[in-house]
């Protein structure tokens, strides 16, 4: 009992809460279905929807429940950060196979955060000019848009934050706290 109780004493305090996450995830698949419903060329087929793993899995994961929409679901590996907050900005690329079915169609990427917007950027380019798409839209989680590098926007996105590290939710530092069920801000202390 004891080693559970000062367990839950070192969890890192809540920076957006279960339930924001919750409510946010369903207006934003709202906004995202509106989109896909006014496009002329959308006759219900499937959306190719790419996960950026490892730090999206839970939001790509309650993303397309939240949508009500058919999707094709594929999930593409990238990791910049070692076991650092910031970015070395090497792009280590171990995954990136995607299969053919997905060439001339509607796709969706769906990132964690878009910090420096190195991987979005990357990733977008690299679809576009691999898939050409019907349509090429990135959702994103968080955008931390005061570290932004690479001149790119999420079409779609949960929450503006600023410059701190956030964990939680799929994200991790050092491969830790993807499990939590909220955004917590990492205490360095
Ligand atoms: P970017 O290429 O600099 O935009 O960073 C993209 C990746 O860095 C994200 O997909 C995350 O995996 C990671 N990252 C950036 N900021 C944070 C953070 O605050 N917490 C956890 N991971 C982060």
């Amino acid at each position: 009992m004891s080693n559970l109780y000062s367990l839950k004493a070192q969890l890192p305090a809540v920076f957006i809460s279960k339930s924001q996450i919750e409510s946010r995830v369903n207006t934003l698949a709202e906004e995202i279905k509106d989109f896909y419903l006014s496009q002329d060329d959308f006759d219900n087929e499937s959306i190719i929807v790419i996960g950026v793993l490892k730090g999206a899995f839970i939001f790509t994961a309650d993303l397309i429940r939240a949508l009500k929409l058919p999707t094709q679901l594929e999930f593409v590996r990238i990791a910049s950060y070692g076991d650092s907050t910031k970015s070395d900005g090497i792009l280590n690329i171990p995954d990136l196979v995607l299969p053919n079915n997905i060439i001339n169609k509607h796709i969706l990427i769906v990132e964690d955060i878009v910090d420096t917007g190195k991987t979005a950027g990357f990733l977008k380019q690299y679809i576009q000019d691999q898939f050409n798409p019907k349509s090429l839209k990135l959702a994103s989680l968080l955008s931390k848009p005061s570290r932004r590098e690479v001149e790119i926007e999420p079409d779609f996105y949960g929450f503006e934050i600023e410059d701190k590290f956030v964990i939680g939710y799929g994200l991790d530092f050092g491969e830790r706290y993807r499990e939590l069920d909220y955004l917590g801000i990492l205490n360095e202390s």
